[in-house]
Order: structure tokens, then sequence, then C-alpha cells
């Protein structure tokens, strides 16, 4: 395996992606983890350096241990990654006005050849566009390296040392404005001696022996929501060990037209998996009667959800673990230097503190992986394709769609033209190319005309973003046909809704949600 050493870059998540790409398992870890101890015991094949805010120069800035160079593996550092070789390798890093880059460069070749840069400078112009981002630059190169390409403001901007398999560059081949920057780490990994086999065939039949290990005999219980990330590591964990396994399922009133026998009927049906449909509709839409403040909204939600799971749970009786679809984007330790707390915009519900509360052991089959890498699990687990790319659904559900009081009628009213919305969505074939679309139901009642008579009824509002994930958003362009076709089928169908409104606003400074 090969790990990514974080020095704090923005994009340090987007090597990994590359790296996953090329069938090639990595890890990424902070640099002040990563001790001589830990080196050891990771035992790395290659390791990548990764970009980061810090000058090399200023005392104290972050290093990699000593011996990372003496263990005859191969190193990659990018950006802050390189300077920090040169520095620790015996070259020397100066900052200086005019010697800055920040993005659109181009680098060319010197003469001399390089594995590294294999089917690289093939433009005709023979120089390659990279993206840089750089303040301080390195001004003399360590003994044993070379230089193999330049730019205007990097003389060094590509330097190795073939013999000990050390490359350095000073640009960010990552990032999706390096065009070609995916070569290089093909070519890296391939000269560090990498096969490309981390398939997700071998991913599940290692996650299935590693669930088998940890587990043993026990009891496991999981929550489903019927989204992708938990129904993906319920089927994974009940091809592991059966059933040991037991799902809960939470109605809480608060899902979408029947969402909750689509779910029930396919996980205990179609996958015969031991199912706890707990019906507790009831129960939240009582306590959430006469709330309007979104934030009351979610965390009466979020403790309900967690007090009827923990009830529900009990059922199962001797369960010693709790499963949970835990992503690797929300494991990864990002390294923080700024420090200060940031403003919660929304308290997102999770059920976070339920395993010390229960007393339970997590397992979390999915945490290394990225959420297109769990689509890939789920299909080669045999999810139908349909409901592994359905768009994402928050965790307070249609609560969050519904400013304002939250009343059964306007749930009612709001599930069928979210339904006809999403209808006509797919109808389009637009529904792949759509980040999350849904409706939210206004607490307005407008006047309108209709046949001969006059309507006073609810105002509706189209909500539809492309994002890659939901972090920042656009407002998806439908066509104006498509929009009035919408409106139009909603009205005639929907009753209780008498106008329909779409949503332009980008995230920032909306956010997705209208809550
Ligand atoms: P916002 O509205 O913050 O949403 O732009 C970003 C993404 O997160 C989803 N979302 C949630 N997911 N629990 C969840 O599991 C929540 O409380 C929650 N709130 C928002 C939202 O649907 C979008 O995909």
């Amino acid at each position: 395996r090969l790990l990514i050493i974080d020095f704090g870059s923005q994009v340090t998540q987007l090597i990994a992606r590359r790296l996953r790409e090329l069938n090639v398992y990595c890890e990424i870890h902070p640099f002040n983890k990563v001790t001589d101890a830990f080196l050891a015991e990771f035992a790395p094949k290659a390791v990548i350096l990764s970009g980061g805010p810090n000058s090399v120069i200023d005392a104290g800035s972050p290093r990699p241990p000593e011996s990372l160079f003496s263990m005859g593996i191969p190193v990659l550092g990018i950006c802050y990654g390189q300077q920090v070789m040169m520095q620790m390798l015996g070259g020397q890093v100066e900052t200086g006005r005019g010697t800055a880059e920040f993005g659109r460069a181009y680098v060319t070749p010197t003469n001399e050849h390089l594995p590294l840069l294999e089917g690289w400078f093939i433009a005709d112009d023979d120089r390659e566009q990279v993206w840089m981002s750089h303040g301080d630059h390195v001004s003399k190169i360590a003994p044993g390296f070379k230089v193999y390409g330049t730019s205007p403001n990097a003389p060094y901007a590509i330097t190795a040392d073939p013999s000990r398999h050390f490359y350095a560059v000073q640009f960010h081949p990552e990032v999706h404005h390096t065009p070609n920057g995916a070569k290089l780490y093909e070519n890296f990994v391939r000269l560090a001696g990498f096969t490309g086999d981390w398939t997700m065939g071998a991913y599940r039949e290692e996650a299935i022996r590693k669930i088998r290990e940890q587990v043993g005999d026990a009891k496991v219980i999981c929550g489903l929501s019927g989204g992708v990330d938990s129904s993906v590591a319920a089927v994974l964990i009940h091809e592991a060990i059966g059933d040991q396994l037991t799902c809960v399922f939470v109605d809480h009133g608060l899902l979408r037209q029947n969402e909750a026998e689509e779910v029930v009927e396919m996980f205990r049906d179609n996958y015969n998996m031991p199912l706890i449909h707990a019906d507790e509709r009831e129960l939240f839409l009582g306590e959430l009667d006469g709330v309007s403040d979104p934030e009351t909204k979610r965390k009466i939600i979020g403790k309900l959800f967690i007090d009827v799971f923990q009830k529900h749970a009990g059922e199962v009786g001797g369960a010693r673990f709790l499963a949970q679809g835990t992503l690797y984007p929300d494991v990864i330790e990002s390294v923080s230097f700024s420090g200060g707390p940031s403003v919660t915009i929304k308290s997102h519900h999770n059920v976070g503190g339920l395993p010390e509360k229960m007393g339970l052991k997590l397992v979390e089959p999915l945490r290394e992986l990225f959420k297109d890498e769990v689509r890939a699990l789920g299909v080669e687990l045999g999810l139908p394709k349909s409901f592994i790319g359905r768009h994402p659904f928050p965790g307070p559900g249609l609560a969050i769609r519904c400013p304002g009081e939250i009343t059964r009628e306007k749930l009612e009213i709001l599930r069928k033209a979210d339904a006809v919305y999403i209808d006509q969505i797919r109808k389009h074939g637009l529904y792949d190319e759509i980040w999350q679309a849904f409706v939210a139901i206004l607490p307005v009642r407008t006047v309108g005309v209709m046949g001969d008579g006059r309507t006073y009824d609810f105002a509706c509002a189209l909500r539809a973003v492309t994002s890659v994930d939901g972090m920042t958003a656009d407002y998806y362009p439908f066509s104006h046909e498509f929009l009035g076709e919408t409106a139009t089928r909603i009205i005639n169908e929907v009753e209780g809704i008498n106008r329909v409104t779409y949503d332009i606003t980008s995230k920032p400074p909306g956010t997705i949600e209208w809550e």
C-alpha cells in the first residue's frame, strides 16, 4: 500500500482519488501522526508528500521523519512536498517576490529523459499545462537530483533522482487543471511496483473476511435509512455473517412517497434480511406539532431517532456491534492550521454518540471508501443500479423541506408534488445529471384561478442542483419548456398546490435544503 503524508493541502484527497482510479490502495495520514515508528509499522511501498500552506523556511514547519529517505522506497513530493524534500536532502528553498505562481502555467521539458514523464510531453509545442500554487520556490536542488522540466517562475518544476526513485514536482498533478496529471501518478505507481490489483471484487472479499474476523459469532445491528451508504454496508455485512445481522429501519413519517414500503420490500423480501420496521410516525409527528424553528426541528428529530433506535435495537437482544456506513471522507483526519471553531450552519442529524450510549462496538466496512467507490461496491454486490444512483436524502427528511409548521396535510401534498417532479426528471433523462432534486412546500397560500373558480392553495418551490460533494452547488439549468411542463403537471395532479416556483440560488450563498 501507498502512504500519502498530508501537509494540509486543500487537494490532498484528490491525490488519493487519482491513485484509487489506478486501482492502487492508499491511505492519507496527517504529518504529525507520521513518526519513525508509524512508518516502520505501516511499511509503505511508496510515499507521496502532499502540498501544504506552510513555508519550509519557517522554523518548526512540518517535516516527514528523516528515516523516510533511507527506507529505499520511491517518494514523490508535490509542491510543499517538493520543497520539504529539497530542504531535507541538501537543497535550498527561497521565498521571493515575483516567483510566486498561482494558477495555470506551462512546463517545458529539458533534454534529460525521465521514466516518470513517459507519455507526458506529447503536445505539439512540447509543453504541458500544469496548475501551480506556490509562494516559495526551490532555488538549489539537492545533490543527486536533476531538472527535467521548467516553468517561467519555477526553474525546478520537475526534479528527480531516478537512481533513488525520488521525484519532486512544484505543480499539482492531481487537479483537473493539470490535464495530463494522472499520467504522472500512473508512471509513479508503475515505477514503485504497483500492479493495480485493488479492485472492488478484491475489496469485497477482503471486507467480508475482516467483518467475520471482527464480529465472530456475535450479533450486529444496523440502522438502515434506505440511503446508499447504509444499504451497501448492510448488504455487505449480511453477506459476511448472514442472520447474525438485524437491520432497524425507522419510519419517522418524514419519508418520501412509498419510500418505507420500497426499503422494507427490498431488504426483507429480496435480500431476506432480518429487518425491524419501526413505524414511529405518530411519535415524531406528534413531537413536531407546532414547531417551526429549523434547528429545533432538527434537534427533536435527532434526539427521538436515538431513543427510538435504541428501543428497537434492544429487541434484538445481546447485540454487541453497531454497523455504520461511515465513509473515508468522514474519517480522514484533516490537518487544521487555523484551529478556530467553525460556525454551525445546520446541526446535522446523525447517530453520533449512539455506540457509547449503547455500549456497542462499531463495524464500519466502508471506512476506506469514497462515495463513488461505495456505489461501485453496491453494483458489485448486486444492488439495483436505480437504487444505487439515488439522490442523497437528508436524515431529518421532509421536515426540512417544509419551512414553517409541519402538518400532515402539508407533508401529504409535498410527497405528491415531489413524486411528480422526480417522475418528470426521470422521464426527461435528467436524473443522473443532477446531484439532488426535490420540492419544498412553502408556508404561504396564494390565490389562483382554475376553471371558473378561485383557488387559495399552497405555493411550492422546485430545487435541483449540480454538485460533486454537496459542499458547493449550482442550480440546474432546466429548459423553460421542462419547467413549464412540470409546473402544469404539479398543479393539475396535486390538489393543494396552485403555484410553482423554481429556486435558482447557488450554494453558497444558499444551502441545498431549505432549512
Ligand atoms: P445543505 O442543505 O447543508 O445540504 O446544503 C448539503 C447536503 O447534506 C444533506 N443534508 C443532510 N444529510 N442529515 C443528513 O444526513 C442532515 O441533517 C442533513 N442536512 C442536509 C443535504 O440533503 C445535501 O445533500
